[in-house]
């Protein structure tokens, strides 16, 4: 998001100092201040408070630090009062500043306050995308996502793009209200309480971004899904794309995937798709963040592993068994596979989200294990 500073007071020194940082800088009068406060309004990245012609400290600004933490707030004085400096120490305000201004005590705060936002962790962000229609690259990448969210205390996002008829909100058994075409549409207010009333919370902590429910006609361009990208790369630990095949624009923003996941089955045409599709990736976004993952693996199926493999000119990182029964059952109740870990297939895809995002797995019994191992032996292909 661009970097915008916001000030309250009209002091034309300090708004020229302000503006010598390079930044976008917006003036607007204290009486604004009080709308700041709410949950809902987008906020600056830099907030800066003019107090030198006022008596009372606001009290509003320790509320708009409680809904915006992320918002730098920096306080021009005209003295550094004892009094004054508690109550910014506790409305949570970051940079203090007294007469007189100097042009290089201004650049200095301003400039911790913007790095120390740009220093701030970026969470992982995975994409899944299928090979062809109906492989069932939603099914791993709900899975997924469910066993990231449930392997800890990090915080786990599911983005439905498909923008008309995704179905990952079934499959959570949730019925989101705001899809992804509210977040593209309305990207520049973006912020955590904008984006908290978007998403939907499963019972078991996952956040979904869900797919629309109806047609729409606007198409975005891939500016857009960045800057979503971008946002929610910041607020979640781990994101998790449900990537429409064919959809141009949302494959070409995936600049900031840590891992972009090929998802095929052993179909000829899928094969032949996704030998395709790979060679695009890789030029756009190399091989090294490029995965292939084989999924209602079939031991008898004529096209095996191997052809797999050679053909797409990668290997298979993981495989995930075929049970459509209990694929069918999970989507009916609107419980993720991978929540219950004693079946085969919720197994391969806690694996997959442990490989993946370094989270904790649940520990297996002994007796789950050696099931486990005894059946995987057979199926599990070689790793990367
Ligand atoms: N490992 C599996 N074993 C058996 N059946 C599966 C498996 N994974 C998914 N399925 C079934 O395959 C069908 C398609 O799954 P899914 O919706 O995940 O595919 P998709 O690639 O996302 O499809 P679409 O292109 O429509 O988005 C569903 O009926 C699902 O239950
Ligand atoms: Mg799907």
């Amino acid at each position: 998001m661009a970097t915008v500073i916001k000030v309250i007071g009209s002091d034309p020194h300090l708004l020229r100092l302000l503006r010598e940082t390079g930044l976008t800088c917006v003036s607007t009068p204290l009486e604004s201040l009080a709308s700041l406060a709410r949950a809902d309004m987008p906020l600056p990245t830099v907030l800066v408070l003019d107090l030198r012609d006022q008596k009372e400290f606001p009290s509003e600004l320790g509320v708009i630090k409680r809904q915006h933490p992320a918002t730098g707030v920096l306080l021009v004085v005209s003295s550094l009062e004892p009094r004054l400096m508690l109550e910014a120490m506790r409305a949570g305000v970051n940079e203090l500043l007294a007469d007189p201004l100097s042009d290089a005590d201004v650049q200095a705060a301003i400039k911790r306050l913007v790095g120390s936002q740009a220093a701030t962790v970026r969470g992982d962000v995975f994409a899944f995308v299928g090979a062809k229609g109906g492989v069932g690259t939603t099914t791993v990448a709900v899975n997924v996502a469910a066993a990231l969210a449930k392997s800890g205390a990090e915080s786990t996002l599911l983005i439905d793009l498909n923008t008309v008829c995704g179905d990952a909100a079934v499959f959570l058994g949730v019925e989101p209200r705001f899809s992804v075409v509210d977040a593209l549409a309305n990207v520049q207010r973006l912020d955590a309480a904008y984006f908290g009333g978007l998403v939907v919370r499963s019972k078991f902590g996952l956040d979904l971004l869900g797919a629309s429910g109806r047609p729409v006609s606007s198409s975005f361009d891939a500016s857009r899904m960045r800057t979503l990208l971008e946002f929610v790369s910041h607020a979640y630990r781990y994101t998790v794309l449900d990537v429409p095949r064919s959809d141009a624009t949302a494959l070409d923003a995936l600049e900031g995937a840590t891992k972009i996941v090929l998802v095929v089955n052993q179909e000829l045409a899928t094969v032949r798709n996704a030998s395709r599709m790979a060679a695009t990736l890789r030029e756009r976004y190399s091989q090294a963040r490029l995965s292939l993952v084989l999924t209602r693996t079939d031991r008898r199926a004529e096209i095996g592993l191997d052809d797999v493999e050679r053909t797409v000119g990668m290997d298979v990182s993981h495989s995930f068994p075929s049970d459509y029964r209990l694929a069918l059952q999970a989507m009916n109740k609107g419980r993720p596979i991978a929540l219950d870990p004693q079946t085969e297939l919720a197994h391969a895809f806690i694996t997959f989200a442990h490989d993946l995002g370094g989270a904790k797995i649940e520990k297996r019994s002994k007796q789950e294990k050696s099931r486990a191992d005894g059946l995987l032996g057979r199926l599990a292909p070689r790793k990367a």
